[in-house]
């Protein structure tokens, strides 16, 4: 059986694209695109064809030049002309990389995204954002071509470990905070409810509500020059953690550090949200595979702080952060390059080990 359980439209200047959520919903979508690149993990669940389809392996490597020409060599084998329909089934990688390479074959076709992942479903699947790795800098490059259509069958989700919930739920919370107290507080009722048994649970009605939040902040700043950019909140951190990492932990759960780091920075308000916040995100490291103490010993601080001065949004003189303000909003801030800069975010990062670990 399949059912569409919500439907809504996201504003894009190159067009409006609608959001369906539901149920059983795949078996179809799937058939209805001229192609389909699909995770291969999803050989057994998604219907496919050899000579059709593009299987790919996930992960940060297919997020790559090399990767990207190789789908668009695999797609003139397949036949595609201007005139088709590109499918992606996967999660965020296989969306990042198939948002580029529709946007590159033949100048430019139109694709439809299936998200496999709680972080593609919660998050990345609206905002028609690519990113592709070069060299050592990851998302150094990337443009925008939205779907003309995403769907979401959530059953799909059911098979997604503790760690990968978790890690689509940091970045669903941070989108819900952002958009400020009150959608913030509906939120956690929202997914309390959902939630009342220890693995984290991802719902149609727990998509539809952050999707609209975050459709809220790319339909007022589509190319993320103003209020897109508080969606960025933690990110100064999770990046430089993943990459002093090695990126040993999925970009999810570095969030969850992350929001907890800007939470505890010393010039971020502390406010009953922000306390909030830190207990929501405790609970999702505690559910997922990876604790604290297994990860810290990862971390070199060097290079951590070696990748937060080259923060993309870093400016000549300044670091930049979104920090929680009194209001229980959030507000970019710059923070003066310097030893001293560094130093204290390094400590925050510290202090969001020790409080998650507690
Ligand atoms: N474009 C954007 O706006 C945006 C936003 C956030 C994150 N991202 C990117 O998304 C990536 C992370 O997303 P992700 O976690 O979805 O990564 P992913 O695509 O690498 O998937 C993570 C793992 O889950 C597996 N998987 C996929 N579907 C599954 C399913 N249904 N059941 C079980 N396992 C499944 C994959 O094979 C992979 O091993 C990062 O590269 C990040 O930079 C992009
Ligand atoms: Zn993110």
């Amino acid at each position: 059986v399949s059912s569409v359980v919500s439907r809504f439209e996201v504003r894009s200047t190159s067009g409006n694209y609608p959001v369906l959520i539901g149920v059983g919903l795949l078996q179809d979508a799937a058939k209805h695109v001229d192609s389909l690149v699909l995770d291969q993990c999803l050989r057994n669940t998604v219907p496919h064809g050899e000579s059709r389809d593009v299987l790919v392996q996930a992960g940060e490597q297919l997020k790559t030049l090399e990767s990207c020409g190789e789908i668009l060599t695999r797609l003139k084998e397949r036949g595609l002309t201007r005139a088709s329909v590109l499918g992606a089934c996967g999660g965020g990688s296989v969306q990042d990389a198939v948002t580029l390479v529709a946007s590159l074959y033949m100048r430019g076709i139109s694709w439809e995204f299936f998200p496999s992942t709680a972080m593609s479903a919660l998050d990345s699947c609206i905002g028609g954002k690519s990113a592709i790795n070069v060299g050592p800098f990851k998302n150094l490059a990337g443009n925008f071509h939205p779907p003309r259509r995403v769907i979401i069958d959530v059953d799909l989700l059911d098979d997604l470990s503790t760690t990968a919930l978790s890690s689509g739920l940091a970045e669903a919370v941070k989108i819900c905070f952002a958009r400020g107290p009150k959608v913030f507080s509906a939120f956690l009722d929202l997914e309390s409810r959902a939630g009342v048994n220890q693995r984290p649970s991802v719902d149609a009605a727990l998509v539809e509500f952050v999707l609209r939040q975050k459709a809220w902040f790319i339909e007022i700043d589509e190319f993320d020059v103003a209020e897109r950019q508080l969606l960025n909140f933690g990110h100064t951190f999770a990046h430089a953690l993943e990459s002093a990492t090695g990126y040993r932990i999925p970009h999810g759960l570095a969030v969850a550090y992350g929001v907890t780091a800007a939470c505890l920075h010393p010039l971020a308000a502390t406010t009953d949200s922000t306390e909030a916040l830190v207990e929501y995100n405790r609970g999702l490291i505690a559910a997922s595979d990876q604790h604290p103490q297994a990860v810290l010993p990862l971390l070199d601080p060097e290079r951590f702080k070696y990748a937060l001065e080259n923060d993309k949004k870093g400016t000549p003189n300044n670091l930049i952060f979104i920090l929680p303000n009194s209001s229980g909003g959030l507000s970019k801030v710059s923070v003066p390059r310097g030893q001293e800069s560094s130093e204290q975010a390094l400590y925050a990062l510290e202090a969001a080990f020790a409080t998650l670990a507690a």
